[in-house]
């Protein structure tokens, strides 16, 4: 689609925002708290995507390495955690990994799930070996809990892709954010207000762009009827809601504003309420300070095709108890937050 024109549907072309404004540095905020929330052992090196089954099991992206963001184990690879949210007291498991995959190389970053016909799940998970980016496909093989890597996409569409929703066994949407494949190039977009961030489908048959225009595509996903993909503006601090057509093109519908970047988006299959986990102060991301540690804060948008979309804030802590919140994904009354370094908190809704 031609950019201008998307950019004007969107109204997005005047705002010249200074970058300041963009990271929200001047907002600190007001806690909400949650019953029996606790810290997930064995996660201390970031829990960026989750992605969780119907059947109770969640999949965690652990370890990523995002140049300008602080990690806290620079050279250890990246990990898949699975957690059974069934159990009363669900632990953190690493999936092994089949060999014949670059482990040492593992940097992973947005994942989604696919269950085929015959039960067969698929995890993708978006990767940057070398500050590259490809896009991993596994099968789960949940007898041992391990991962068996089956195929790696690569495509010059697939410039810097964060996070992916998938669509078949070998196709997917994926936003492009040009963090990695080029930093500068994103700080541009984040001082100057560029908008050369992207949405691409993939499949054997075809790639293409489906959708342009926006500051820093990050987190996307799709309604439970299918018919809606969801794309989070993290500079832009909103939610774009897209039409998905049977051609898999893309048309805007509508964008919620938000005051505050909004990272990951995860849906309730069952109320088709949207998730988000968000950075109410995006400098502090950035700044890696003690004393001003990165805040937390989750969203849930109801009814966001409505008139009227309700939206709440369900938690939101100054970074005491986790920092640098990227994700909130719901099972069964429970809710699960994940961070780009720091640790993965369970609470009860
Ligand atoms: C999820 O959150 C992490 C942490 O900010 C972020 O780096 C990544 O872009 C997001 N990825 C997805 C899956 O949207
Ligand atoms: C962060 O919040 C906690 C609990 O609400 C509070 O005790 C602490 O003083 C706050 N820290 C800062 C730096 O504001």
């Amino acid at each position: 689609m031609n950019k201008v024109k998307f950019l004007k549907l969107f109204g997005a072309g005047e705002s010249l925002n200074p970058w300041p404004n963009r990271l929200n540095a001047s907002r600190e905020i007001a806690p909400v708290t949650l019953p029996n929330c606790r810290l997930i052992k064995g996660i201390e090196t970031g829990s960026e995507d989750i992605d969780i089954l119907p059947n109770g099991l969640a999949f965690i992206s652990s370890g990523l390495k995002y140049p300008g963001i602080k990690s806290f184990a620079p050279d250890k690879p990246g990990e898949i955690f699975l957690m059974d949210l069934n159990e009363d007291n669900p632990r953190a498991v690493e999936l092994r990994i089949s060999r014949g995959f670059d482990m040492a190389s593992f940097n992973p970053h947005g994942i989604s799930t696919y269950i085929d016909r015959d039960d067969t799940v698929y995890l993708f998970v978006v990767n940057h070996p070398h500050q590259k980016t490809t896009v991993e496909l596994f099968k789960f093989v949940e007898d041992d809990s391990s991962l068996v890597h089956l195929k790696t996409f690569r495509h010059e569409l697939l410039t810097s892709v964060n996070d992916i929703v998938a669509m078949g066994p070998d196709s997917f949407y994926a936003t492009n954010d040009h963090y990695f494949s080029d930093f500068i190039l994103m700080f541009l977009e984040m001082f100057l207000g560029l908008t050369w961030s992207n949405v691409v489908y993939y499949s054997p048959k075809e790639v293409k762009e489906v959708a342009a225009g926006f500051y820093s595509a990050n987190g996307i996903n799709i309604s439970p009827d299918r018919k809606y993909i969801y794309v989070a503006d993290v500079f832009d601090h909103n939610v774009h809601v897209m039409e998905k057509h049977a051609n898999w093109n893309l048309t805007h519908v509508k964008t919620l504003q938000l005051d505050t970047l909004v990272d990951n988006l995860s849906i309730d299959p069952h109320t088709g309420d949207i998730w988000i986990g968000c950075h109410p102060n995006g400098m502090k991301l950035f700044y890696n300070d003690p004393e001003n540690l990165p805040a937390s804060e989750v969203l849930r948008i109801q009814n966001i095709l409505s008139e009227e979309p309700a939206v709440t804030r369900v938690y939101a802590d100054n970074g005491s108890v986790l920092q640098g919140s990227s994700v909130a994904s719901v099972y069964e009354g429970k809710l699960l937050i994940g961070t780009v370094f720091h640790r993965a908190l369970y609470c009860e809704l």
